[in-house]
């Protein structure tokens, strides 16, 4: 009990040390769909100032901008610095209309001026393309990048409501229409800090140790490099394991039907031969179970449920072969498994360990069973 609560009482102590020791590391938000890296990050206080992300339910990042709200963050690019915005209300208009950057650390990277126009919804019907989500039953709204356009349509019965720059991706001649390009996402970049030369070169960006704006670039491997060689490593161990697991089975299962082909006309004189012949190494003196010790253990019919004792699939693990009703299988008591009993007979002739545990089942010969079933 006292060590309980020593324990216990210890605890937040070492996760504390173990907090301030890494004060801003932390998971990334849900898939890892955004990379987030410096100048983001996830913490306040961590990162660069103006660039804390938050985590909204559904593995989605926003960011909040200080006189304009939450954005969603569809991506960001840290060689170009851009990152890519959307209005989670999926009314971006309504969002543009009201964006104030100021206070931020982003800028738009091209701008264009837009007027938007409330007009009744009869005269705009079906001819001109207007904005959904500003939209109501009586009053249809418009933009369009056109001053005199905008002018027309005002001395009509429309209003405008009101004229802006609008960040654009890419700067535009202005157009004689209204536009439908306002529900695209926005793209704001930044200046500082700048870490797009050192992205570009393989650096890591960061702040330089006791400053809070001057930054740095390091080139020692990054986590997810190294991460990448462990891939790497993982792979090769499997380029070598499954070919070399391919060709056990093979060779078990090749023993397996030449022993089937044998029993069929092949006299007995010639098959005590066969197992040297299909030995994976032909310098091995075969080494297998008597006769007797494998007619001694338990052998079965399976019956219509086929269900197999132990800890057994539907499959024969020497032929691959699923089982059927009425095949005759054999199980090797020390450890419960079971195969064709042709295949683990053939398999025992030659070896003494189990194909699939590689227990030894003739470690127990000298008290060999007698009971056969
Ligand atoms: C942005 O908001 C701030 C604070 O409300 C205000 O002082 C500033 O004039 C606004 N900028 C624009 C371009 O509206
Ligand atoms: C946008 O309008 C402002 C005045 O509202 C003007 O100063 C600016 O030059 C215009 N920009 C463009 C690209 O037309
Ligand atoms: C539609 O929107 C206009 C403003 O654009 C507003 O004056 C009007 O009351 C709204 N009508 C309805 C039915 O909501
Ligand atoms: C960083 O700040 C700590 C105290 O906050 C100080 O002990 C340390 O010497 C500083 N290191 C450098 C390189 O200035």
């Amino acid at each position: 009990m006292d060590f309980l609560i020593l324990f216990s009482s210890l605890f937040p102590l070492l996760y504390a040390a173990a907090a301030a020791a890494e004060p801003c590391s932390v998971s990334n938000c849900g898939k890892n769909e955004v990379p987030i890296r410096f100048p983001f990050h996830q913490l306040q206080n961590c990162g660069y100032p103006g660039f804390n992300l938050g985590c909204r339910s559904q593995n989605t990042i926003f960011l909040e901008l200080p006189y304009s709200g939450e954005f969603y963050v569809r991506d960001i690019n840290y060689l170009d610095q851009q990152i890519q915005l959307y209005d989670p209300d999926d009314c971006l208009p309504r969002r543009l209309l009201s964006l104030n950057l100021s206070a931020s650390p982003f800028l738009t990277v091209f701008h264009q001026n837009y007027t938007f126009l409330s007009c009744p919804t009869q005269i705009t019907k079906s001819r001109f393309t207007t904005i959904g989500c500003l939209s109501n039953t009586t009053h249809s709204v418009l933009a369009t990048s056109s001053i005199s356009l905008a002018n027309r349509m005002a001395s009509s019965s429309c209003r405008i409501i009101t004229t802006l720059p609008i960040p654009v991706s890419w700067p535009i001649k202005s157009e004689e229409e209204f536009t439908a390009e306002l529900d695209d996402d926005i793209q704001l970049t930044w200046y500082a800090p700048e870490c797009g030369e050192c992205e570009t070169q393989g650096g890591t960006c960061g702040l330089k140790r006791n400053s809070s704006e001057e930054i740095e670039c390091s080139y020692l491997p990054k986590p997810s490099q190294r991460s990448g060689g462990l891939q790497v490593f993982r792979i090769i161990c499997l380029s070598i394991a499954v070919p070399a697991l391919a060709c056990a089975i093979g060779i078990a299962v090749f023993a397996c039907c030449l022993d089937n082909r044998r029993r069929a006309g092949v006299n007995p004189a010639q098959r005590n031969n066969s197992p040297a012949a299909v030995l994976p190494q032909p310098m091995v003196v075969v080494a297998g179970l008597d006769e007797s010790t494998i007619e001694s253990y338990e052998k079965l019919v399976l019956g219509e449920s086929r269900r197999i004792p132990g800890p057994n699939d539907g499959t024969c693990p020497i032929c691959l072969s699923e089982y059927l009703t009425k095949d005759t299988i054999r199980c090797i008591p020390e450890c419960k498994h079971c195969f064709h009993a042709d295949c683990i007979d053939e398999w025992l002739r030659m070896n003494t360990t189990c194909p699939v545990c590689r227990n030894n089942p003739s470690a127990e010969d000298a008290n060999p069973h007698t009971d056969p079933v």
